[in-house]
């Protein structure tokens, strides 16, 4: 299936993320409470395994309400940098970092496109996003972040990077379609990825290109046989419901979740 244009706007984007972040300072990033604690728990696993330390140096672009960047400062306590393009954001970042004293974080206004000119070249150990490139406008923007991050990062760094991709979407709805289920659109704001180019674009700037699949059960049990529990019943699905809780403990298994961690290389 060909992706379609899309007529969205850095700025129109940017203003999305700016009034979650004013509106609802809880769960501004998402609403679902439990994909993100999988995510985090997924960062962090990866990040020591690639040997992630208290000498690090590492960037959380996109950071949103700075969570998982308080994650990592508990669990590693390392020299890190937040940005993020929306100041509402940076805002609840630096009111969760200042509630924990001991938790330190540079955090700043910033657009992940930019970070070569901010940083300078070859600044960081590692570089995360979590769903922060599939919030950008253009193709060409998503691209030319992905090669900013890698001259970003020093030699032998690594980008982690959780973000959404087609082909999985395409097969969650596969799942919904036998159950009776509607698809789930991409919405507005959003920019999957394709896999395949992905990673074709990915080679041009990294040596090493790994892709981990971590939220393949929870999305089927939450987004195929929770959704069609709650189809039959006539409710609406509840992201705080228990089955979204108890499937963050599932063994992963198929290939049935838009949201993927990539591991490159550099
Ligand atoms: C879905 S939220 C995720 C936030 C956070 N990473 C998390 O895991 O909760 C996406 C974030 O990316 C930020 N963002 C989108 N495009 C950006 C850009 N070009 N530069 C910096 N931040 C950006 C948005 O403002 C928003 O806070």
């Amino acid at each position: 299936m060909q992706a379609t244009a899309r007529a969205v706007s850095r700025e129109a984007v940017k203003q999305y993320w700016t009034e979650r972040a004013a509106s609802d300072s809880t769960n501004a990033t998402t609403n679902d409470v439990h994909l993100r604690h999988l995510e985090r728990a997924t960062l962090v696993k990866h990040l020591r395994d690639l040997g992630c330390s208290a000498q690090s140096r590492l960037l959380d672009a996109g950071c949103g309400d700075g969570l998982t960047i308080a994650t990592l400062a508990q669990e590693f306590g390392c020299d890190l940098v937040g940005r993020d393009f929306a100041p509402s954001m940076i805002n609840l970042a630096r009111v969760r970092l200042a509630a924990q004293p001991s938790l330190r974080a540079d955090l700043a206004v910033g657009d992940v496109c930019r970070v070569v000119e901010e940083f300078g070249a070859e600044s960081f150990d590692f570089i995360t996003t979590d769903r922060c490139l599939v919030n950008m406008a253009s193709e060409s923007q998503q691209y030319a972040a992905l090669a900013a991050i890698s001259a970003a990062l020093k030699p032998g760094g690594f980008y982690l990077g959780i973000e959404n991709f087609i082909e999985g979407n395409e097969r969650l709805n596969a799942m919904r379609a036998l159950f009776g289920l509607p698809p789930i659109a991409i919405r507005w704001h959003n920019n999957f990825f394709r896999e395949s180019e992905f990673v074709e674009r990915a080679r041009h700037s990294f040596r090493s290109v790994e892709k981990h699949e971590f939220s393949s059960a929870y999305y089927f049990a939450t987004r195929v046989v929770y959704s069609k529990v709650c189809a039959v019943e006539g409710v609406e699905p509840d992201y705080r419901h228990a089955v979204h809780a108890e499937s963050v403990k599932l063994p992963t298994f198929g290939d049935f979740s838009p949201t993927k961690l990539f591991v490159l290389g550099k």
